[in-house]
């Protein structure tokens, strides 16, 4: 196959939605109708089960799956499809955000009862903000739920969506009779007494037809009817254009774990969902098109035999043919480096691969030479932009509780670092380091995981920060950043890249600061250089 039909066959994308809307169930679904897996629950549940949080065989457990289900790839009516892993545990937002960097495209799962919940709206933002293109699956049609007019207005003002129902429930819960495909005209309804089969459906060119009055009833058919003309005074037609801009978002309707809906979700997302998309670095963008090799890391993942150090780099492939045993460029450290067992992922099983796609992602043993957001090239210098630092939500002093164990406590410190667990700062006072986490969760990790696997051992002092800001002294005043930094020198520090960071310990101090101190601009994400 050429290489830009291997380009155009790929579709790499994510799965976001809250924690219990049905994003396992759903992508165990896709890769049943993928034919990559026989049976369902073969994909484990990657989520943190409630109360887990001092549960560290739990955390462990956790990732000894979230390696297995990082990537998950088949291939479906000759597409590509690699979906992407997104933790929805919240105090791993951080993950998902950064994988969120690696995909095309997102399908966002929502739950027919609860509707759009908080970590729905964060991960959603984060998309919109970067103009992915989105497709929403509303899950769970088999049980009792919010009307789904209303649902839709609820997708539109709390994700800040322009909606276009790709389909429509006829009835809900107890009496949900099936759906009906907007745009092929065909109605598709449950069948059997546990709701466990569905219709081969029928194709319905006018609803006017009496036959859908026999079908599924008077009653039914009326609303039906109503519900079709509403829909098409009300929302705007699907146009894919726009979907691609992430103008527009194609709404549908089933049940994951009946099965229901997730092949017209899966056939439509291979026809309209995008190839891989040209990507921007620093120094230009790049298009996935080019014959020479690119990619970056998005995801590191350490080895669970604390024995073995080394590590998983999660690279995502911008353009080329990236190929074992050939020399990439990693542009951060400017060597020249060959990997020899590269790891493709298929379904759950990764294996040797000779040769990966743009769209695909590749898994490389590392030693501790990557961090997060590294490119390879071969040869330009290139830096892929997109994977900055937020603000953490939580602060500690990390002090070190086993004097002998400093250089193993600082080398591990380092590493998870790398990996992305957490976020460190030194304190330009007194250089002592500051660790800053999404979610509590991570403390625990962090300790734990510097005891097994590096043999170190540290405590936490509480630190009143509400929130760091990058400082960009460029263009501000002489005087007034002296002055700035005369004053805050409490207060400030240097993150991992050395970049100053201003840890100010309330929303007030900041705006105090921004309006002593105007010409010295403060950022809440790491990435403010353009
Ligand atoms: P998540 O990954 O988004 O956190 O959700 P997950 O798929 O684990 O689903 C959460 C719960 O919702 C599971 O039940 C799952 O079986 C159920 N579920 C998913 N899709 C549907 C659906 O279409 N209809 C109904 N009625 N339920 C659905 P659980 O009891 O928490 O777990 P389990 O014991 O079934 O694994």
């Amino acid at each position: 196959m050429s290489f830009l039909k291997e380009i155009e066959r790929r579709r790499t994308f994510g799965i976001i939605s809250h924690p219990d809307a049905g994003k396992t169930t759903l992508t165990e679904k896709l890769l049943l109708f993928g034919g990559a897996i026989q049976e369902a629950g073969a994909v484990k549940n990657n989520k943190i089960k409630k109360g887990a949080t001092s549960d560290f065989m739990e955390i462990e457990r956790q990732r000894g799956i979230s390696v297995a289900t990082s990537v998950l790839a088949f291939i479906y009516k000759n597409k590509k499809i690699n979906i992407l892993d997104t933790p929805g545990h919240k105090d791993f937002a951080e993950d998902t955000f950064r994988t969120l960097t690696a995909v095309d495209s997102v399908i966002v799962v929502i739950d027919v009862a609860k509707g759009v919940e908080p970590q729905t709206e964060k991960l959603v933002e984060v998309c919109r903000m970067r103009s992915i293109p989105m497709l929403v699956f509303i899950n769970k049609l088999d049980r009792e739920g919010k009307d789904a007019f209303d649902l839709l207005d609820e997708v539109e003002q709390k994700l800040g969506l322009r909606v276009t129902p790709m389909s429509f429930p006829i009835g809900m819960g107890y009496d949900f009779k099936g759906i009906y495909n907007i745009l092929e005209k065909k109605l598709n309804l449950f069948s059997g007494d546990n709701k466990q089969s569905i219709s081969k459906g029928v194709v319905f060119d006018d609803l006017t037809n009496p036959k859908l009055d026999k079908i599924i009833g008077d009653k039914a058919a009326k609303t039906l009817r109503d519900d079709i003309e509403l829909i098409s005074e009300v929302y705007p037609d699907f146009d894919r254009a726009e979907y691609l801009k992430g103008d527009l978002q194609p709404v549908f309707f089933g049940s994951a774990l009946n099965n229901f809906g997730v092949q017209e979700l899966l056939d439509a997302f291979i026809n309209i969902a995008p190839s891989p998309q040209p990507k921007k670095a620093v120094e230009r963008l790049v298009d996935s098109k080019e014959t020479e090799l690119t990619g970056f890391v998005f995801k590191i993942h350490a080895n669970m035999d604390p024995k073995h150090r080394d590590r998983l780099a999660f690279i995502k492939i911008v353009s080329g043919v990236f190929r074992r045993n050939s020399p990439y460029l990693h542009v951060r450290n400017g060597k020249k480096v060959k990997f020899s067992s590269p790891n493709a992922f298929f379904a759950e099983k990764k294996e040797i691969v000779e040769e990966s796609y743009p769209g695909d992602i590749v898994g490389i043993h590392d030693t501790g030479n990557f961090k997060i957001g590294d490119t390879l090239t071969e040869g330009e210098i290139l830096n892929f932009k997109g994977i900055p630092s937020f603000s953490p939500e939580h602060f500690r002093y990390v002090n070190n509780a086993d004097p002998m164990k400093s250089k193993q406590l600082f080398k591990g410190l380092d590493q998870l670092m790398d990996e992305g667990v957490a976020q460190l700062f030194t304190l330009d006072m007194n250089g002592r380091k500051v660790v800053g986490t999404v979610g509590a969760l991570q403390y625990e990790v962090i300790q734990y995981r510097l005891e097994h696997e590096y043999g170190a051992k540290c405590t936490y002092e509480n630190l009143s920060v509400h929130k760091a800001c990058w400082v960009e002294p460029k263009d501000a005043k002489n005087d007034e950043f002296k002055e700035f930094k005369r004053v805050k020198q409490r207060y400030l520090a240097k993150d991992k890249e050395g970049q100053l960071v201003f840890l100010a310990d309330s929303e007030f101090t900041i705006q105090m600061t921004q309006s002593k101190y105007p010409s010295v601009k403060l950022h809440f994400t790491s990435e403010y250089k353009s």
